[in-house]
């Protein structure tokens, strides 16, 4: 048996603090003010870098990064059953302030989550939000305008070149790329977009997903099963399925994972930019 003197127990440098206050706010950890700064001053980084690689402008700085923070405090569907992950609702909140759209979509809003969190970014966007059914919204305020039907019904036409859809409604991620498209949208964030291998969180992912057709590696007929909470599933690929998308896109992106810095959920999203 080890001795004593060298188990994690006696050699361990963490000190405990006792039980945790019931009142205490559900951060994912503290840190002192100058080391959040550097940890934060880094996250930043992060974001600058993605904006750079993807040809936004990047125009956020420390204070957008600490601003998302206070808004999530605030928000109140955050991290509610099937609600936006946080590390997607802080990109979302950086892309309107790095792009300033004048138009902002969003389908799939459920307990208003992310919607939460595109509103607080900016109030000056017109923000059009869609969904089959508004009962379970957490919050409803009059300067969005709430529609309860499916996006691809409606005349909704971007104004500037820097309108931005958000599409967490979990229908194929192809179709929607062809309805921004013919709607003059430029900028979408699509989630639900695993590639093979993350299939087994979903019971519903937006099939086929950017992550399987940015790379075009699925051929009629190809086939994918997985289980997914003790059910079988299986995906047949179609080129039919697709509308065309791979050919509206200019470049896509993987919507970068953040977990290290905030200790929040990250999700299968991509950012794409159409021609
Ligand atoms: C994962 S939840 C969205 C979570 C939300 N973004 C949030 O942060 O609270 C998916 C939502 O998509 C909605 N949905 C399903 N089909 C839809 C469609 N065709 N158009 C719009 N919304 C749809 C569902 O009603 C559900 O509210």
């Amino acid at each position: 048996m080890a001795p004593a003197q060298f188990d994690m127990s006696s050699t361990s440098l963490v000190e405990s603090l006792g039980p945790v206050d019931a009142d205490a706010a559900a951060e994912p950890y503290q840190a002192t003010p100058a080391l959040m700064l550097r940890h934060l001053d880094e996250l930043l980084g992060v974001v600058r870098g993605f904006l750079s690689d993807a040809g936004i402008p990047v125009n956020v700085g420390v204070g957008d990064v600490y601003a998302y923070f206070e808004v999530k405090r605030r928000n109140p569907a955050y991290g509610q059953n099937w609600t936006t992950p946080g590390n997607l609702s802080f990109w979302l909140f950086q892309l309107v302030r790095a792009l300033q759209p004048q138009v902002i979509v969003e389908s799939g809003v459920l307990r208003g989550s992310s919607l939460f969190s595109l509103r607080c970014a900016s109030p000056t966007p017109k923000i059009y939000a869609f969904d089959l059914d508004f009962s379970n919204l957490a919050f409803r305020t009059d300067t969005i305008d709430y529609r309860e039907h499916d996006w691809g019904t409606d005349d909704v036409r971007a104004v500037s070149p820097t309108d931005f859809c958000y599409f967490n409604d979990h229908i194929n991620n192809c179709l929607r790329i062809r309805q921004c498209y013919d709607r003059g949208f430029k900028h979408l964030v699509l989630d639900d977009s695993p590639n093979l291998g993350e299939l087994q969180a979903y019971r519903y992912p937006a099939i086929p997903t950017v992550s399987m057709i940015a790379g075009d590696k699925l051929k009629d007929g190809d086939a994918v099963e997985w289980i997914w909470q003790g059910e079988r599933l299986r995906y047949t690929f179609s080129t039919e399925h697709t509308f065309g998308a791979k050919a509206l896109i200019d470049h896509c992106h993987p919507i970068p994972r953040i977990h290290p810095w905030t200790g929040l959920p990250d999700s299968h999203a991509y950012y794409v930019k159409l021609k």
